[in-house]
């Protein structure tokens, strides 16, 4: 008994550790503005779910656009826009970033955080179910950068557009790919089976190369990240 305490009082400590290094991490290299902090508040007085990435993930995001010199972004999924200014501020002032989100109020208040935020001369939030607008952006393809962030069992079409919809050295990012685990596991889950599917796919493609990384809040979630292979 006085072990498992011991051990209990041991990992609550470890937990607290990494929540302070995520903490300090953030401070010195991904502090959120006013443009960022006004998408939050919004989509939270709207009733979004309090599910967008950290800030710490968007900085990521940020410099992985850059690390491709990133002219054009795409976004399936835009929830309350928190990434989209994350991602809009890497580009260029004349880089252009399109988002797709199906419900049409989220995508008001996703146009209106940008121009809050200032990068609304370089958005886009486009209307509708991601798999119909997705074979509309082939004449706008490449994109340098995709991050995949919608409903999660389409994942892997998702992915099969993300590669049409790229060019060699892109990088194609989709969040929610560890789920503590689950998302390495065999399942008939009907929310899993997508992203179990999603990681076989990146890590066996020959096109590309991919790494998943634990690195949301508390390192039980996070980026399945790949580079198109020249
Ligand atoms: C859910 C979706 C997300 O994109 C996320 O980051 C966390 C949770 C969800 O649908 O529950
Ligand atoms: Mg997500």
């Amino acid at each position: 008994m006085v072990q498992d305490n011991s051990e209990l009082s041991g990992l609550q400590q470890e937990a607290k550790t990494r929540h302070n290094i995520a903490e300090a991490i953030t401070r010195m290299f991904a502090a959120e503005d006013d443009g960022l902090k006004h998408a939050l508040e919004a989509a939270k007085r709207a009733g979004l779910p309090e599910i967008q990435i950290s800030p710490i993930q968007g900085k990521l995001l940020q410099l992985m656009a850059m690390a491709c010199n990133a002219q054009k972004i795409l976004e399936i999924g835009s929830l309350g826009g928190y990434s989209g200014i994350w991602l809009a501020r890497a580009l260029p002032a004349n880089g252009h970033f399109i988002t797709l989100e199906i419900n049409p109020k989220h995508a008001e208040l996703v146009y209106n955080a940008f121009a809050y935020a200032g990068v609304g001369d370089r958005t886009e939030v486009r209307v509708g179910n991601a798999l119909d607008l997705l074979p509309q952006l082939e004449h706008e393809a490449p994109f340098d950068l995709i991050f995949i962030d919608a409903d999660k069992p389409p994942y892997p079409q998702y992915l099969d557009w993300a590669l049409r919809l790229s060019r060699p050295g892109s990088i194609i990012v989709a969040d929610n790919c560890i789920r503590s685990g689950k998302g390495f596991e065999e399942t008939q889950d009907e929310g899993m089976t997508g992203i179990v599917e999603y990681n076989k796919r990146i890590a066996s493609d020959p096109r590309l190369i991919s790494l998943d990384l634990a690195m949301d809040d508390d390192y039980t979630d996070g980026f399945a990240i790949s580079v198109v292979r020249q």
